[in-house]
């Protein structure tokens, strides 16, 4: 059986990826339609040796389509995704839009596949910090329940979209030949620099990507109980984001226990040679689909602490790659009937 899909965002840093991984991934596609803004409209993008036409997203565009990968952000999968499901499909929303409605299932799928069977219709992707910290943090959860999570993340400018990647690129070159760089899309520049994420701050002083890092964690996990705090800065890298993370369990957790346990968890790829001082790198997670984590060390401030170091390809494991795994997790299962048409 093959199905149609639809991406909405298709021109975008995660739509292009999408794309990239519907063909490398053999979906069994029965027709695909690419829709991004009317700023793209008479577009073509590459798909298994053809050119595919982008249009316009309207109503029309989701008559007889299974699956929406929508990737075009919050706003326009508020205004889409409610029309997708009337129509029949079942939507995977990589935007913040529905990740914390209740009746919308939060999925990674190492974590909490089960979760995308109660599905109506909509199912989100979580954010992509917390994404990369929830495969490497679950399996070790599983052992032993994690009490507190501390989580700095160093996060790539792929995070804010295409056109922040190229901003980054234009500003390092404008630096390097004596210019002063120019920022449009990102609110500072952030080549040769860094700065605290930019995202709307609370009354608490955390911002919207640190609450969703310890709202959507708790969502995922299933675990209310869990005490997360997060910092959250955005780093003159292009597409893969790295997290330090501190972890705190009610007894011990031994060094050796966590890397045999991460050295076979799903998604995971345990990269540390001490010897060396060779860890996780940015460049190296860079296309790769699982998230590298290393740096596995006891905390000498917590007796139950453990400290580790990873770092994740945002367009691909944090969005990309984590939506087509849901799809394919709908295709196995057998969850692609939408539950709310299914009278
Ligand atoms: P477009 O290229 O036509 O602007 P990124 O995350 O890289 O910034 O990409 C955002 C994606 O979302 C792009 O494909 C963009 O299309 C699409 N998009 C943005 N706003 C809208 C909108 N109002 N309607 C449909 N697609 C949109």
């Amino acid at each position: 059986k093959s199905y149609r899909v639809a991406i909405l965002g298709a021109t975008g840093a995660v739509g292009t990826e999408l794309l990239e991984l519907l063909e490398s991934r053999a979906f069994p596609i029965a027709e695909l339609k690419l829709l991004a803004s009317e700023r793209s409209a008479g577009r073509s993008l590459r798909f298994n040796g053809e050119n595919i036409p982008v249009e316009q997203v309207c109503d029309r565009a989701f008559e007889n389509v299974d699956i929406v990968l929508a990737s075009a952000g919050g706003s326009t999968s508020k205004t889409w995704a409610s029309v997708a499901v009337e129509k029949g499909a079942v939507v995977i929303d990589n935007s913040s839009a529905f990740r914390m409605n209740p009746e919308v299932p939060l999925v990674v799928p190492e974590v909490n596949p089960q979760a995308a069977a109660n599905h109506q219709g909509i199912i989100a992707n979580p954010n992509c910090t917390t994404i990369l910290m929830a495969v490497a943090v679950w399996p070790l959860h599983q052992v032993k329940p994690v009490q507190r999570i501390v989580a700095s993340t160093y996060q790539s400018a792929s995070g804010a979209g295409a056109r922040a990647m190229a901003e980054v690129k234009t500003q390092t070159s404008a630096i390097l030949q004596g210019q002063p760089p120019v920022a449009e899309v990102l609110p500072y520049p952030l080549a040769f620099n860094l700065f605290p994420h930019n995202s709307p701050l609370n009354d608490l002083g955390y911002c919207e990507e640190e609450m969703k890092m310890v709202n959507e964690t708790r969502k995922i996990f299933g675990s209310q109980q869990i005490r997360i705090t997060a910092t959250c800065v955005r780093v003159p890298v292009l597409r893969a984001h790295s997290e330090a993370i501190n972890l705190e369990f009610a007894t011990p957790f031994s060094v050796e226990a966590a890397k045999e346990i991460l050295n076979s968890a799903p998604g995971v790829k345990l990269v540390e040679d001490w010897k060396s001082n060779y860890f996780p790198m940015p460049i190296e997670a860079t296309g790769k689909d699982e998230v590298l984590v290393g740096r596995i060390r006891q905390d000498i401030s917590h007796p139950c602490g453990l400290e580790l170091w990873l770092c994740g390809d945002q367009i691909r494991k944090g969005a990309a790659l984590n939506a087509i795994q849901i799809a394919e997790l709908l295709v196995e299962k057998n969850l692609l009937k939408p539950l709310v048409n299914s009278h």
